[in-house]
């Protein structure tokens, strides 16, 4: 990474924030962001903010792949149906063609851009069917009925990110700023959403300890999504909804909230940090198993390990409730080796450093919170209902999850909607006018506290809830119980933050705080089963409910 480049519009207020103006201002530095922030930088001014390193996201972390339309055995139409079979009857058809639609020339923009895609390597034993158009490998995951994800081995998210990361350092009109915690974005303070428009964001800098003003004619939200309101979740510390929970203060509509989706195959090791078994290893044969050996996915679905995930995930949780089990086996060793260890390096890497061959044993696997398929509602364009604010990547609601996240279209949605949302912002951005005046952040009132143990109790106990109580199985008494515990943490915690001085830990159990209060919200709106949202109470799907839950802001931003 480049040095954090000094910015020609900084300069100090007669009190005490810096102030900082650009033409655009992209929190987060995910692919969504850095994407955004390469197709911008030619002609705008662009921040992107990340409030830890820059590839602290969970872009970084993407193992299995990018879902496209590149082989001539595949069609879009193909595509668009598996994406809405997945979604249980939610996904917004016109923007599952938009998406699908432009996938191959997203890819191709990629390859231009240097990601090194795994190329069809003839002195490897391949599967019968695998393609080989383009020159690259494709794989199959869940929910998918072609081969059509392309990949970078098992760590795609990495590569991925590396290039965009080198490609934003070189550009002169990106400006970076690592360590910096977007606390609140700024509205014009209009009472309805007609006038209300984003100006910028207050932004902690934590290295400094100081609460520096952003100001920009476009905002974006691309702070990726909530997964760590969970106890147990195959994602980064980062993951904590922030700009879902800015988004909402800041008066926009969140939707289907109550769609969390959990991976099905995180490797189970209680000395280690959850890691994920990509489902590419199922797309290339691997079979669950229960503790006695016996395969199991056969009796719940008859795509078996290719179910779409909330299928195979909820198949886990049953049979290892039944069984009192604490996990169950994923099992790929009847493949050639040289293959498990050519295609899954970093998989294959870690497990043997924790004791497990992957080409000689099962592996002992859980589920875990791994996608926020709900979020900020957005329209084809990235924008949210506030002027001037855009959403894009796993932080937007866009139409094509519906009630349950196809694999491998995640990333696909971060680079089509950071295309769509430049396209916009610079069609928009000759009639922005000048920045606004914004008063700088007020730390006048707030003192060091002396109890920090609080909010690290208090995240202790949402996560643990959030895991006991609205988890992969739901019933009403366990949301509601979920609701009563969430008041009681937000009153807490609306005290602390007007008492106290802010820190990351305390902003991001805020955020939190209110992504699980959307959450428990929703759940308890759909009265019915259907897709990423299982409940006891009502276990079939209702046709009267096949639409969105969409959760509306209080009339003024908070
Ligand atoms: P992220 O990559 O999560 O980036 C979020 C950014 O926002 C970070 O830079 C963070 O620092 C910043 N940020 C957050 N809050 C703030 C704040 N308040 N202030 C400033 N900055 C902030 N999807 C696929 O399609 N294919 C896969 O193979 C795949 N594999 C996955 C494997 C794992 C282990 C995980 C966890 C996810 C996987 N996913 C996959 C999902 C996919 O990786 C994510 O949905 C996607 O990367 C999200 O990208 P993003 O740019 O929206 O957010
Ligand atoms: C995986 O590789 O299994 C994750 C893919 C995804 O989340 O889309």
């Amino acid at each position: 990474m480049n040095d954090i480049k000094a910015n020609g519009s900084e300069y100090e207020s007669d009190r005490v924030s810096t102030y900082y103006d650009f033409d655009v201002l992209v929190i987060g530095s995910g692919a969504a962001g850095l994407s955004l922030a390469l197709r911008l930088a030619d002609h705008a001014k662009v921040a992107v903010i990340s409030k830890n390193k820059l590839n602290s996201g969970a872009t970084s972390w993407a193992q299995g792949g990018i879902a496209a339309v590149l082989s001539s055995k595949d069609t879009i139409a193909s595509h668009v149906a598996d994406t809405m079979a997945a979604g249980g009857g939610l996904c917004h058809e016109d923007t599952v063609q938009h998406v699908v639609e432009k996938s191959a020339a997203c890819i191709d923009w990629l390859i231009e851009k240097g990601v090194a895609f795994t190329p069809f390597e003839p002195s490897i034993a391949r599967p019968k069917d695998t393609y080989v158009e383009n020159h690259y490998h494709l794989t199959r995951e869940g929910g998918h009925s072609h081969r059509r994800v392309i990949h970078a081995a098992d760590a795609t998210g990495k590569v991925l990110h590396n290039t965009l990361e080198d490609q934003v350092c070189d550009h002169d009109n990106v400006f970076l700023f690592e360590h910096h915690m977007a606390v609140d974005l700024i509205s014009n303070g209009a009472g309805s959403l007609d006038g209300r428009q984003c100006l910028g964001a207050y932004v902690l800098d934590t290295k400094n300890d100081e609460v520096q003003v952003f100001r920009a004619k476009k905002t974006v939200l691309a702070t990726g999504g909530a997964s760590r309101v969970y106890l147990y979740s195959s994602n980064p510390d980062g993951s904590t909804g922030d700009g879902i929970a800015m988004a909402w203060r800041m008066g926009c509509s969140v939707v289907n909230m109550e769609f969390n989706q959990f991976h099905p195959t995180c490797l189970y090791n209680p000395e280690a940090r959850t890691f994920l078994l990509t489902e590419a290893l199922r797309g290339e044969g691997a079979k669950l198993r229960l503790p006695n050996g016996e395969a199991f996915m056969h009796k719940f679905d008859e795509r078996e390990e290719l179910a779409p995930r909330d299928v195979v995930a909820r198949a886990i949780d049953h049979e290892m409730k039944r069984l009192g089990a604490d996990c169950v086996y994923l099992d790929i060793s009847h493949k050639d080796a040289d293959f498990i260890r050519e295609h899954f390096p970093t998989i294959y890497k870690r497990c043997m450093k924790l004791g497990y061959d992957l080409t000689q044993e099962p592996i002992p696997v859980v589920p875990a919170a791994h996608y926020t398929s709900g979020g900020v509602r957005t329209n084809l364009a990235g924008q949210t209902e506030v002027d001037g604010l855009y959403a894009i990547g796993e932080v937007a609601h866009t139409g094509l999850h519906g009630a349950n996240r196809m694999a491998s279209n995640s990333l696909l949605e971060c680079l089509v909607y950071s295309y769509a949302a430049a396209n916009d912002i610079l069609e928009k951005l000759p009639q922005a006018g000048q920045h606004r005046s914004i008063d700088p952040w007020d730390a006048t009132r707030v003192t060091d506290s002396d109890e920090e143990v609080i909010v690290s109790h208090n995240w202790s106990e949402l996560r643990h809830f959030m895991w006991d109580y609205v988890g992969i199985v739901r019933t009403t008494r366990r949301l509601e119980r979920a609701a009563r515990r969430i008041e009681m943490l937000a009153g807490e915690i609306r005290e602390y933050y007007g008492s106290f001085r802010i820190t990351p830990d305390l902003l991001e159990l805020r955020n939190l705080v209110t992504v699980a209060e959307l959450i428990v919200r929703s759940a308890l709106l759909r009265t019915e089963s259907r897709g990423l949202h299982y409940t006891l109470d009502y276990p079939d799907t209702d046709p009267e409910q096949a639409r969105d839950t969409v959760l509306r802001p209080p009339r003024r931003p908070r």
